[in-house]
């Protein structure tokens, strides 16, 4: 640079012009982005002098602190350098690396592996719930007046200590809350410090698989099975061992001779989903011993066993022995609602403060005064009158389902029990009409769920998996007499 004060008239010009025009910003920014796009555009190349702030705001027509909050911050950023005793100069900040960086070369998209394999696990887009979408409750339902005045009284009472980082395992009230109600409905054996709450069943999944197995592990999985665990098992690396399902659950015989044995073993006992088969007694002890044996973990997923429309809750595997190798995996997200992002495991006492330390420091506890709320939430009955009344509810929209379906079913079409849970599976003669079905569906503004979707391998049992709980009864019903209708078409 030969004369570093060359560029001081045309600063003042150019600036003069630039701020003429009216503008919603202050005067500092609009001075702060002129200065800086001039650096960054070669204009005010390496080495230029500013004009003095006192020239600056005389020239400018605004005050020298305006001016000089604006360098201030350039000189900040490393954009501009202050000398002292010679003034204020562009500093060397290589804007002709930046230009060539800058030059429109796309930015990558590519995933990692990892990444294009989770896409597999994952539908293209989240779409609004429409009346067969399984797995959300009724939100239409849920008591959000209660619930919120609730959440405003825990609120102004937060100690300040919530307000901070936390490692305690979740609030105390609500820990020793669920410790009772799993005891008595679910016959789980825990101490309220066995329980970690999370922010979900997927983030307790997340902890177990990071945890207590290493990356190609193998992990036993129900065929078909829960896609959320699948991509999260997928994520921690593990190798995902797909073991068949048939109306007593989890079936290990079924397993070919030489297969890895497991680190981990996956499983929704209480309710298989998505095919509500019931774990077995034998079966259950088979698998306890047999986790025994190979040192492994069961992960037993009970998340909607409160839905039971014609018998109590099936106990958990967790309660069938003392030190069983089980963690037990609850979630609020069917018994309230997704959006709360509440859930928990129960540890055995020996894992707890590993995973509460751990799991402080890679998720961060949180959700102290939602999780203060639920605990007077169940307390005061609240909890077990909702759950009681969703059933109900449930009941009456899986019969409205049915009743909608019914001409096809007297033509052959095939349903499962629904004993139990949110949805009903329609079964399916062929993969060409689920195909059908699907795609039939889409254009008819209804997501509808392949149950050959649900499996990791081939060859699947098609068929269509029917959420029945998160829509109103005139919903499902109009949505199953288009299924109905349309089934009946395409069978003819
Ligand atoms: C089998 C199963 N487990 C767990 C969950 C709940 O997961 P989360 O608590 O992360 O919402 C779901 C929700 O769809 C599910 O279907």
């Amino acid at each position: 640079m030969t004369d570093p004060t060359a560029h001081r008239l045309w600063i003042q010009e150019a600036l003069n012009l630039q701020l003429a025009e009216p503008d919603e910003r202050t005067l500092s920014q609009r001075l702060y982005d002129a200065l800086r796009s001039g650096i960054q555009q070669g204009q005010l190349p390496y080495g230029s002098a500013l004009p003095s702030s006192r020239q600056l705001a005389a020239s400018l027509g605004m005050g020298r602190n305006t001016v000089l909050s604006a360098v201030d911050r350039l000189i900040a950023e490393g954009f501009l350098v202050s000398r002292p005793g010679a003034g204020v100069f562009v500093a060397d900040w290589q804007w002709e690396t930046q230009q060539r960086l800058e030059a429109p070369v796309p930015l990558p998209m590519a995933l990692s592996q990892r990444g294009e394999r989770l896409l597999d696990f994952t539908a293209p887009s989240i779409e609004r719930h429409t009346a067969f979408v399984p797995g959300v409750p009724a939100l239409d339902r849920f008591p959000r007046e209660r619930w919120q005045r609730l959440l405003r009284r825990h609120q102004q009472r937060a100690p300040i200590d919530w307000f901070d980082y936390q490692n305690e395992g979740g609030v105390n009230a609500l820990r020793e809350a669920l410790c009772d109600y799993l005891s008595l409905s679910r016959s789980v054996r825990c101490r309220p410090e066995q329980i970690l709450i999370t922010q979900g069943a997927q983030q307790g999944f997340e902890l177990i698989a990071r945890l207590l197995a290493d990356v190609g592990d193998s992990v036993w999985m129900e065929e078909p099975g829960y896609g959320g665990a699948q991509a999260c098992f997928a994520s921690a690396g593990l190798a995902l061992q797909p073991v068949p399902v048939d109306g007593d659950g989890l079936n290990v015989a079924l397993l070919p001779a030489g297969t890895p044995p497991p680190k981990l073993i996956y499983v929704t006992p209480s309710h298989q989903y998505p095919s509500g088969a019931t774990l077995s007694l034998s079966r259950r002890t088979a698998l306890l011993g047999l986790a025994q044996q190979h040192n492994a973990w069961i992960i037993e997923d009970d998340y909607d066993s409160e839905f039971r429309y014609t018998s109590a809750p099936i106990a958990s595997l967790q309660g069938l022995m003392d030190n069983a190798p089980v963690i037990y995996v609850g979630t609020f997200s069917k018994v309230l609602y997704p959006g709360l992002r509440l859930g928990y495991l129960v540890l055995p006492p020996s894992l707890v403060a590993n995973f509460q330390r751990i799991n402080a420091r890679l998720h961060r506890e949180g959700q102290y005064v939602a999780q203060a709320a639920l605990a007077d939430f169940i307390d005061a009955g609240h909890f077990s009158r909702h759950v009681a009344r969703m059933r109900r509810c449930y009941r009456h929209r899986q019969a409205a389902l049915r009743q909608a379906l019914a001409p096809a079913v007297a033509r052959g079409l095939e349903l499962s029990s629904g004993h139990a849970g949110m949805h009903l599976i329609a079964y399916l003669q062929s993969h060409a009409l689920e195909r059908e079905l699907v795609h039939r569906g889409k254009q008819a503004g209804l997501r509808l769920s392949p149950l050959s979707g649900f499996y990791l391998q081939s060859p699947s049992q098609p068929g269509l998996v029917l959420g029945y709980a998160g829509a109103p009864e005139a919903e499902i019903e109009r949505a199953g007499r288009w299924l109905s209708e349309t089934w009946l078409t395409l069978t003819a």
